[in-house]
């Protein structure tokens, strides 16, 4: 780090004495590469007390780098970050978190075991004078602090048992029990469902009256209307736009980012009924599986796209997984091309001609120390080799043909997948599949993290293949998506089909209200 001030000189990394300051952050000039790429380039950034201010850019733009050198995690080539006009010692979390930064992450930090008011408290329990832990003491602290932020949570759950937005509260009273001044959140609402995201900006509310501030980012720009005050966007690691968000539209935006215009919706709107006689690829019929979904009859035509859509919870994935054999159904039939076909593990469903973008992209779907090349052919080894001798020359160009068309960066196929931004990473496990070789395509929220211009890229690419007879079977709790994507819409809730859209007739309110019938409690 080539700071010139001294922070370390400051204990703990923060002035005690109240300040007058207009910004509470402000972080200037911040520089970071790895190798060729320039991650962060000169990017600055300041908010005020009680501010929202979202974080913009595409896949691969910096973002999630600009909030790891704010955590510490990262620690910039160049760069300043004052609190409350205090220079920070960079590159040490333990220091940003003294000073009052927080982080909360698309995926938890919790310990999923242990209860709330345990995770809430963990690292700052009070403790009596033999070191023992003061758990009245505890109960009351947590308490008060909960009351005190508006944050409504069973303090003896345990956070594995709440639903994911709950978690996402749990985190940011963890937050607040450290006193952070600051909370970044890098794409957080990535799992939630769109009642959920509500919930989570109420709290969000809370935090900006007490006059915390908030730095947002997500790939949802209904979301940033909703709840950010200011925006910055960054392209390729530098700033090139910081506006108030009530100056900005949904287009100027997508422009800033992208540095072009966005791709015109061009999918072509078939006529209503255009379908129906079109023979079913994969149906299903009186599938059950016990706590998780419960006689579903469903049927996917060729040449169709079906979105699933409900709140966390409605047994979509599950239903997902059973199709695929993944988790086998217990009763019920599934038949593709009009035969009866056994899924007991995923196998089956590949021998069916059946592809599968699973949610867990890390767990299920990516060889993360692997190149971009192996993941893309991984699925297309027939389609690159001869005499089962892959060729070298049809692979790259397989790869490289994904890389440009999804704008994969960095586009280098050599990359190892580990390397990549979040929505990069997302973008190749979808690039596996949209290169075709599939009869059946199963998606679980395909496109989350990814970047506007993109994601308008992989719905052409879907619309494409289902227009050359490719079914296609989405799960989505993006209700843009789910609204315009699909020909027919399906609504799950408690394990159950309740609704059913056409593309021409169904409007965000019936669909909402149909995922939330008979819930409650639920959020
Ligand atoms: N450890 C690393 N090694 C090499 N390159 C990296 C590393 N971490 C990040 N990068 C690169 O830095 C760039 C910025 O990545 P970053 O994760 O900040 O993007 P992002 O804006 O958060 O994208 P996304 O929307 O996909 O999450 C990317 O090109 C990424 O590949
Ligand atoms: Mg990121």
């Amino acid at each position: 780090m080539t700071d010139a001030s001294d922070p370390a000189a400051v204990p703990g990394g923060v002035d005690s004495t109240p300040s007058n300051r207009e910004f509470m952050l402000e972080a200037t000039g911040l520089s970071k590469r790895y190798g060729a790429v320039h991650a962060l380039a000169d990017a600055s950034l300041s908010m005020r007390p009680g501010e929202v201010h979202a974080l913009l850019g595409t896949n691969g733009a910096g973002k999630s780098t600009f909030v790891k050198i704010l955590t510490g995690a990262v620690t910039p080539d160049h760069g300043t970050v004052l609190i409350d006009g205090v220079a920070q010692a960079l590159g040490d979390p333990r220091k940003a978190l003294a000073a009052g930064i927080a982080c909360i992450y698309q995926e938890s930090n919790l310990v999923p075991a242990l209860s709330v008011l345990d995770n809430v408290s963990l690292g700052a329990q009070p403790v009596k004078s033999f070191g023992q832990l003061d758990r009245k003491t505890q109960r009351a602290q947590v308490s008060a602090l909960l009351e005190h932020h508006r944050i409504y949570l069973d303090l003896d759950a345990s956070v594995q048992s709440l639903p994911t937005v709950q978690q996402k509260q749990v985190e940011i009273a963890k937050a607040l029990a450290r006193d952070a001044r600051v909370i970044l959140m890098d794409e957080p609402t990535a799992w939630l469902s769109q009642v959920e995201v509500q919930s989570l900006f109420g709290s969000i509310r809370e935090l900006t009256k007490n006059g915390i501030c908030v730095l947002y980012i997500s790939h949802v720009l209904d979301e940033v209307f909703s709840i950010a005050d200011n925006l910055t966007v960054i392209r390729d690691g530098r700033v090139v736009l910081t506006s108030k968000v009530s100056t900005m539209t949904a287009a100027s935006l997508a422009q800033a980012m992208l540095g072009r215009e966005l791709l015109a919706e061009s999918a072509t709107q078939r006529e209503v009924g255009y379908l129906e006689s079109a023979p079913a690829a994969l149906e299903c019929r009186h599938l059950s599986q016990p706590g998780s979904f419960d006689d579903i009859n469903l049927v996917v035509r060729k040449g169709e796209i079906v979105c699933i859509t409900g709140l966390i919870g409605a047994g979509r994935s599950e239903l997902l997984q059973a199709l695929f054999g993944a988790t086998p159904a217990s009763t019920g039939e599934i038949l593709v091309h009009g035969k009866p076909m056994r899924m007991r593990r995923p196998n089956d469903a590949i021998i069916a001609r059946l592809g599968f973008v699973p949610e867990d992209r890390r767990d299920d779907g990516l060889m993360m120390s692997h190149t971009i090349r192996d993941n893309l052919i991984a699925a297309h080894l027939g389609q690159v080799s001869r005499g089962g001798i892959i060729s070298r020359r049809s692979a790259r160009a397989l790869a490289t043909r994904v890389v440009s068309t999804l704008g994969i960066v960095p586009a280098r196929i050599d990359m190892v997948v580990r390397r990549l931004s979040g929505g990069n990473q997302q973008k190749v496990l979808m690039g596996r599949w949209l290169a075709g070789g599939t009869d059946i395509l199963l998606l679980d929220e395909p496109t989350v993290g990814i970047d506007v211009g993109a994601k308008a890229e992989i719905y052409h690419r879907l619309r494409a293949l289902a227009e050359d007879g490719a079914a296609i079977l989405v799960i989505s709790s993006d209700m843009e998506e789910a609204l315009t994507l699909p020909d027919r819409i399906v609504v799950m809730s408690l394990g159950r089909i309740v609704a059913e859209f056409d593309k021409a007739t169904a409007t965000q309110d019936a669909v909402l209200e149909a995922a939330s019938a008979g819930v409650s409690g639920n959020v």
